[in-house]
C-alpha cells in the first residue's frame, strides 16, 4: 500500500489550518483576489491589502467599473503592479465575455490575464472544488522531498516529474483543502532551510526524511543573477508643486508615476546622468543643486 500522506495531511490541516481572511469566504472572486496577491508576496504582507481591497472592490463588477488609477492606488505598496493591472483587465473581461461569472475550470481560468497554471489550479480547487493541482515553489519543495526527486525542480524534466506526481497525489473531492495544506506545510514546517521534520505530519511517508536528504533536496539550477543598477531621480519643485513623470506602459513599474530620472550609463557621473535623463525624458534642462539623499533599495 502506498503511504497515506494525503489523508495525514488533510487531518493535520483540519486541526492546524491558519485562519486567513480569504479562507472564511466561499466567494470565487475573493479567492481569486487572494491568490493574485499571494503571488510573490508573503501572507502577512497580503492580509491588510486584501481586507482593504475587498472593502473597496467587493465584487467583480465594482472592480471592472473602476478606473485603472484607482485600482493601482489600492494596490500601492504591494509591488509587482502588473498583477493589479491584469486583475482589473480580467475583471472587465469576465464582465464582457463571461456574463460576470468567473470560469470554474483551470484551463478556462488560465485564459484570463494574470492567471498562470499555479493560480488557475489554486482557484479551481479552492473556490470550485475541482481536482486541480497547484504547484508553487513551496509545494514543489514538499513534493521533491516527499518523493526524493533528484532532478532540479526548475528544470523541464523536474517540472514534468513534479506535475505528474502532483496530479497522482490529489485526493479526489478534497483538492482545495489538500492544496492549502501543502501551502501551509511548505511555509511553516517543510521550509527551504532547516525543515522541522520532527513536527511534520507526513514525515513517515517522506523519502527524503527516510534517507536523510531533507537538507540537500530539492536541487535547483542556478538562476541568473539579479542585476543591480545605479539610478538618479530629481525632485523638481515650483510654486508648491512637484514634477512627476509617468513611466512607459510596458516594462518595469509600467504606467506608474515617479520622480523623473533614470539609469547611470558607463563612465557617467550622477550629475551628468540626471541632467541627461531629464533632458531626454522631459525636454527640460536642469542644473541639479545638491543631493537630497542616497538610497539602497
Ligand atoms: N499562498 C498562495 N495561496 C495561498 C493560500 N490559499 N493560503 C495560504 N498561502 C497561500
Amino acid at each position: 500500500m502506498t503511504c497515506p500522506f494525503a489523508q495525514l495531511l488533510l487531518n493535520w490541516y483540519r486541526q492546524h489550518a491558519r485562519t486567513l481572511p480569504w479562507r472564511s469566504s466561499r466567494d470565487p472572486y475573493a479567492i481569486w483576489v487572494s491568490e493574485i496577491m499571494l503571488q510573490q508576496t508573503q501572507v502577512d504582507s497580503v492580509i491588510p491589502y486584501y481586507t482593504r481591497w475587498m472593502q473597496r472592490f467587493p465584487t467583480i463588477k465594482t472592480l471592472a467599473d473602476a478606473e485603472e488609477q484607482a485600482v493601482l492606488k489600492v494596490w500601492e505598496g504591494l509591488g509587482y503592479y502588473s498583477r493589479a493591472r491584469n486583475l482589473h483587465k480580467a475583471a472587465m473581461l469576465v464582465m464582457s465575455d463571461y456574463n460576470g461569472v468567473l470560469p470554474d475550470q483551470a484551463p478556462d481560468l488560465e485564459k484570463l490575464p494574470g492567471i498562470g497554471p499555479y493560480t488557475a489550479g489554486a482557484i479551481a480547487s479552492i473556490a470550485f472544488g475541482r481536482n486541480a493541482a497547484a504547484l508553487d515553489g513551496n509545494i514543489k519543495r514538499v513534493y521533491a522531498r516527499l518523493f526524493a526527486v533528484e532532478e532540479p525542480i526548475n528544470s523541464p524534466a523536474g517540472i514534468k516529474q513534479l506535475d505528474h506526481l502532483a496530479q497522482q497525489a490529489l485526493p479526489s473531492g478534497d483538492a482545495g483543502d489538500y492544496n492549502q495544506a501543502l501551502m501551509d506545510l511548505g511555509s511553516s514546517i517543510c521550509t527551504a532551510r532547516n525543515p522541522a521534520c520532527g513536527s511534520c505530519p507526513i514525515s513517515s511517508c517522506c523519502e527524503a526524511f527516510r534517507t536523510g536528504q531533507q537538507n540537500t533536496l530539492p536541487v535547483k539550477n542556478a538562476r541568473p543573477r539579479i542585476p543591480h543598477y545605479t539610478v538618479t531621480a530629481a525632485v523638481i519643485a515650483k510654486d508648491q508643486k512637484v514634477l512627476l513623470a509617468r513611466r512607459p506602459d510596458t516594462g518595469m513599474l509600467a504606467g506608474l508615476w515617479e520622480y523623473p530620472g533614470g539609469k547611470l550609463e558607463k563612465g557617467e557621473d550622477l550629475h551628468t546622468c540626471l541632467k541627461r535623463e531629464i533632458l531626454e525624458e522631459l525636454g527640460v534642462e536642469i542644473e541639479p543643486n545638491g543631493r537630497i539623499g542616497l538610497y539602497r533599495h
